[in-house]
């Protein structure tokens, strides 16, 4: 099993740089598919998929959406709240298990898109646990020093991967994104403490054999009858694995920030399942109000469910300045990762204009399209050039 972890958020406060969540931003598909749509195809009822797993709808991408274009929505709308220059970016994380591509990555796409020509991207595997981790990095880059801001992405299309006949998995997953621009600050708080954690040795649980598969010639099914590019699940005992993690996790990057797990405000759990949820609650002695749920709307989103709860949440006024949120995440890999951040949006500098850079922002997205098209124009007619002059 591998372990990490970093935390200490208390320590010699007034002299650290810290790193806060200061814009946020989700996008869905425009089309929601309920339970009894769904039972008009896989027999299955709204009455068994809601008293399992408290889902009763998720969104699913049309032919025009896609994983790049939901985290491209997220993130205009992050920088939006931020109110900073796709420019002023250093980092670009896309978390997600449903890429456009093996490469180059969605985070590429989206600097491309959004005309971040400053910025690093990159995606980052880690299934369901995959926002906490990035943004742990991203975190880690900023109090380090090495970076002032990023822009941290959970975005799946996780309808195109699922075996739409096997009814034990194609309930459970739905499609979105959401985003959060994370910056530097002596102002103290933000992140405090994060928990990472893998366990390999579930990897036959929960999964999605790909390209590098020992299998992937065989376009069936991989060396445990899971088919390629089609989710396998064992649920109950993923169910099991989940309640266990979460509670763990939880108290442990508590201790790490130095804080009880009473203190805890409010838990932005992955959104799974809500039986799980209530049942890692009753486990921290937590009321299962301090946990977020949505998971009724949006079914599991994978790595896009956590942001896309912290929106909602912070839309409900769930969440105030000075409050310890939780953010928790578990699945795939096995991996599972927790993260305290205290929370407080430091003031926006006095130079940034909301108007202002509205407009700047919205001229920025219009070069990056012609930006983009040039720069490959270009590219065409120099091969032309060179082939004509051989
Ligand atoms: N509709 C109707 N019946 C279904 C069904 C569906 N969609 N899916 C399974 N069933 C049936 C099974 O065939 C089984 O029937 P049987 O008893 O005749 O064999 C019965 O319901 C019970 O199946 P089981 O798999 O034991 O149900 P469960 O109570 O464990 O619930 C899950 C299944 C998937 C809802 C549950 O295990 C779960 O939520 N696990 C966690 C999954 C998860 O969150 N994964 C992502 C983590 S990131």
């Amino acid at each position: 099993m591998a372990t990490f972890s970093s935390g200490g958020g208390e320590k010699n406060e007034a002299t650290e740089r810290h790193a806060h969540v200061v814009g946020w931003g989700m996008a869905v598909p425009e089309s929601a598919l309920t339970n009894e749509e769904l039972s008009t195809f896989v027999e299955t009822s709204d009455e068994w998929i809601f008293a399992r797993t408290g889902i009763r709808q998720r969104y699913i991408a049309d032919e025009g959406e896609s994983t790049a274009t939901l985290a491209y929505k997220a993130a205009q709308q992050a920088l939006e709240i931020a109110d900073i220059l796709p420019t002023d970016l250093d980092l670009i994380v896309v978390a997600t298990s449903t890429p456009e591509n093996i490469f180059p990555s969605t985070a590429s796409l989206v600097q491309d898109w959004l005309n971040a020509h400053d910025a690093g991207a990159f995606d980052l595997s880690a299934a369901c646990s995959g926002f906490v981790y990035a943004l742990n990095m991203a975190a880690d880059s900023i109090r380090a020093g090495s970076i002032q801001s990023a822009l941290v992405i959970g975005a799946e299309t996780m309808s195109r991967i699922l075996d739409w006949q096997d009814r034990s998995t194609c309930i459970l997953f739905g499609d979105g994104a959401g985003a959060v621009v994370l910056q530097a600050s002596e102002v103290p708080g933000g992140v405090l403490s994060s928990v990472l954690r893998s366990d390999g040795a579930g990897s036959d649980l929960l999964g999605i054999p790909s390209v590098g598969s020992i299998d992937a010639d065989d376009s069936r099914a991989s060396s445990n009858g899971a088919k390629l590019y089609k989710m396998y699940m064992a649920g109950s005992e993923v169910f099991r694995f989940a309640t266990r993690v979460i509670s763990e996790s939880i108290e442990q990057t508590c201790t790490a920030a130095g804080i009880q797990v009473n203190d805890i405000d409010l838990v932005i759990p992955h959104q799974a399942n809500l039986r799980i949820l209530q049942a890692a609650a009753r486990k921290l002695g937590l009321d299962a109000d301090k946990f977020m749920s949505n998971v009724e709307r949006y079914g599991n989103t994978s790595a896009a469910s956590i942001p896309i709860a912290l929106c909602e949440a912070i839309e409900q006024k769930r969440v105030q300045d000075k409050d310890h949120i939780a953010l928790v995440g578990f699945g795939g890999g096995l991996a599972w990762a927790a993260m305290l951040i205290r929370w407080g949006v430091p003031e926006p500098s006095e130079q940034q204009g909301s108007m202002f850079n509205r407009q700047r922002r919205h001229v920025q997205y219009r070069i990056a399209k012609w930006r983009s098209r040039s720069r490959r124009w270009r590219r065409r007619v120099n091969r032309k050039v060179r082939e004509i002059r051989v």
